[in-house]
């Protein structure tokens, strides 16, 4: 017998989706299991992983670079990034974390009054805009949310760098809050995860019931899912998954409550087999008197939300961890 379960807000079956997406497929016959087809969501991957990216990846929340001075590791380069608050020149900076001086780490550093990473050696400064002595900086891009980092070695000839991120539509006034996690496996490994939404109720049944594949087309997915509050209440959605880069999967709400609100998981790479997953909660109402407190209780809400992102994370983790160990041995 299915699960009785007191639902809350707004029905996403009662509305047209907010991103004009075809009707609702009839429930599949068929059970879970049978609908998660591994040929088709490798199929789905492989259109996925064909997206340009233009040699950007995501390093962290905003908010922890400009914390100072942090090392991050991306596709095998150690890097020191930090923020220069110089006015008038705000904005993160990220480059090698090696002094070309003696090879001191610049991670371990302080940021001087001119928004430079000082060497903790010798004092040596960089300012992160300007190449010196061997020090090339890195472009970066800030979001808003997270901060991205452009490495040459991410691009290639069909997929040269660009000025920007391909990023994703956000909503205009939101409650953000980030995760990182790192994995013992692939990007790859990080998007084919969220691919496969029908694993969602059963393997999170303490997040998740009832979710059924509502609409479907080449480049996305949406499902209808009941998210647990708290026991049997919930709330339904109709979420919908696409990747705008192949690094980036992103969860958008197009009917129930908080439509607009989006997730974006996307997936770093380190070095071989090692992946960092930065997963941004975007979270937005339509309801006015929602939106006017949403900027007050962020502090309040963030840590919450981001104690529910990660507890998935660690379940996800272990899955994304198993494809890639299986993917290795060639099974
Ligand atoms: S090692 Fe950096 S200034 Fe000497
Ligand atoms: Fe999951």
């Amino acid at each position: 017998m299915s699960e009785r379960l007191f639902l809350l807000g707004r029905d996403p079956s009662t509305r047209p989706r907010a991103d004009g997406s075809g009707p609702d497929r009839a429930p599949s016959p068929l059970p879970d299991w049978a609908q998660a087809n591994p040929v088709e969501i490798e199929e789905a991957l492989a259109r996925a992983l064909a997206k340009p990216a233009g040699g950007w990846a995501v390093l962290d929340a905003s908010r922890t670079i400009r914390r100072g001075p942090r090392k991050y590791v991306v596709a095998g380069r150690e890097l020191a990034a930090w923020w220069c608050s110089k006015p008038g020149d705000e904005g993160p900076r990220v480059g090698p974390d090696y002094c070309p001086h003696m090879g001191a780490e610049l991670s371990k550093g302080s940021v001087d009054r001119e928004g430079r990473i000082v060497c903790p050696w010798h004092a040596l400064a960089f300012s992160g805009t300007e190449a010196k002595g061997g020090y090339a900086p890195l472009r970066t891009y800030d979001d808003g949310v997270l901060t991205w980092a452009r490495l040459p070695e991410l691009a290639s000839e069909s997929d040269p760098l660009t000025d920007r991120p391909f990023l994703a539509r956000r909503p205009a006034r939101f409650l953000d809050a980030v995760i990182r996690m790192e994995a013992r496996c692939e990007p790859r490994d990080v998007i084919a995860n969220r691919l496969d939404p029908w694993h969602g109720a059963h393997f999170h049944p303490h997040s998740f019931a009832r979710l059924r594949v509502v609409d479907r087309g080449p480049d996305h997915v949406t499902v209808r899912v009941v998210y647990r509050i708290a026991g049997r209440v919930g709330m339904e959605v109709d979420a919908r998954f696409d990747c705008p880069d192949p690094r980036t999967i992103v969860m958008t709400i197009v009917a129930g409550e908080g439509v607009g609100s989006i997730v974006e998981t996307h997936a770093t790479p380190l070095a071989d087999g090692r992946t960092a997953i930065i997963e941004a909660t975007i979270a937005t109402s339509e309801r006015t008197e929602v939106i006017s407190w949403l900027p007050s209780a962020s502090a309040l809400l963030r840590p919450m939300v981001e104690a529910r992102a990660r507890k998935l994370w660690v379940e996800d983790v272990d899955y994304c961890e198993r494809t890639y160990a299986l993917r290795k041995k060639g099974s």
